[in-house]
């Protein structure tokens, strides 16, 4: 788990800050993206989503052997396509979709996948002498790509940093987040490379119409989403590629085939009916601005979520927070802005080195910029929560005043 509980507030306070309120006052815990904020959305909609599986169902391993990857649900696979091709945010003709338990899983398999050289899984790389190939990505980057990277010291790459600073020759995997976490910037590949050495990961968890404007199917080699950030459905730990290259696919089946020998096919038939429930409502176009569609739903909850935070961040001499411009969105049919689901805090105040720690003396757990490969005058800090967690956040923010007032 990326924070943890135990990292609980101190209640020091600082000399020229207004002291934290109430002592009674819980930990908002607002360090990891939970995406319970779209629960108002999915009790609403009851019942409609519900999924009966029998005893006797699903119990095989194998779902389809004539598929590169063999455990994926014929009908989860036709209901992802069908959700790209209704949000219109990614190309899914010819490509291979692999399924994984979380988008956590395949970032992984892909890192095994690009540099393995086993010849008989397809792997095109050198011998066993080969150095571990470096992961870069632009700073300030997602905080788990790093641990995820180096956890189990894998031979076959490891972690290195901001791509900015990335000047080596050779082999090298960089991974775009886009919109980016942590500050929901649109990004494009930064490492300029000699050759033709390098492989783009593209990791699209927030490329979806309620956090930013789609401006174009992303059309990438290699791309992967999550039901996580998509539906808010974090917990069925699904997650799906869209891959050009078949060797790559076989290779990512491999290993999640070695580290779980398949993906919950529960899961995935709960992702295929939730989104087809979605993309059913917006079987009939003329409906489609309807505030009871998934994605207008969320796109209205996170542009109140972000009026709320800009409306306290503006009266505050404390903070400051990324700006976004406007982009025709090609789903909403309109110009939008970018919703992001975390706020990236600066802390601008003369004198307050440590934007965490300040936010933690109000007892509220954001994550720090140096987490990120950044400056720890930032945080970041989680937009997704339940309402009444957000509400209290944003009175707990409007109380950190700076010695200035
Ligand atoms: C950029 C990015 N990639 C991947 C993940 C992991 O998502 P999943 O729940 O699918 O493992 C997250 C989760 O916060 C994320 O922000």
């Amino acid at each position: 788990m990326c924070g943890t509980e135990n990292q609980a507030a101190t209640n020091g306070t600082t000399k020229h800050l207004s002291s934290p309120s109430s002592s009674t006052d819980v930990v908002l815990n607002l360090d990891h993206g939970d995406p319970t904020v779209y629960e108002s959305y999915w009790k609403r909609i009851g019942e409609k989503c519900t999924v009966v599986i029998k005893g006797s169902e699903l119990m095989s391993y194998i779902s389809d052997v004539r598929k590169p990857c063999w455990f994926l649900e014929e009908k989860f696979e036709s209901v992802i396509k069908r959700l790209h091709r209704l949000t219109g945010n990614a190309v899914v003709d010819d490509r291979y979709v692999v399924v994984g338990t979380g988008s956590t899983q395949l970032f992984q398999a892909l890192l095994y996948a690009i540099t393995t050289t086993d010849a008989s899984l397809g792997g095109t790389g050198g011998g066993p002498d080969q150095l571990p190939v470096p992961v870069v990505c632009a700073a300030p980057y997602y905080s788990q790509y790093a641990e995820e990277t180096d956890y189990l010291r894998s031979g076959l790459y490891k972690w290195a940093g901001d791509a900015y600073a990335f000047d080596k020759d050779g082999p090298y995997i960089e991974v775009v987040t886009s919109p980016n976490n942590p500050d929901g910037t649109t990004r494009e590949a930064v490492v300029i490379h000699n050759g033709d050495q390098g492989k783009v990961l593209y990791d699209m968890a927030y490329y979806w119409p309620q956090y930013t404007p789609i401006t174009r199917p992303a059309d990438h080699d290699i791309m992967y989403f999550t039901f996580s950030k998509s539906t808010g459905h974090a917990g069925s730990r699904i997650g799906w590629a869209l891959v050009k290259d078949e060797a790559i696919a076989r290779k990512m089946t491999k290993f999640i085939e070695l580290s779980s020998i398949g993906v919950s096919k529960d899961s995935q038939i709960r992702a295929a009916k939730i989104m087809e429930v979605i993309c059913e409502d917006y079987q009939d176009f003329k409906h489609h601005q309807n505030s009871n569609h998934f994605f207008e739903y969320a796109r209205k909850l996170m542009e109140n979520r972000w009026k709320r935070l800009r409306e306290v961040v503006a009266r505050s001499n404390v903070f400051s927070l990324p700006k976004y411009s406007q982009e025709y969105c090609l789903f909403h049919g309109e110009c939008t802005e970018s919703y992001p689901a975390f706020a990236w805090l600066k802390c601008k105040e003369e004198g307050v080195e440590d934007c965490e720690k300040l936010l933690q003396e109000y007892k509220i757990l954001g994550r720090g910029g140096k987490r990120f490969g950044s400056d720890p005058s930032y945080a970041r800090v989680s937009i997704l929560s339940r309402e009444e967690v957000f509400q209290q956040f944003l009175e707990r923010l409007e109380i950190i005043k700076g010695n200035t007032n």
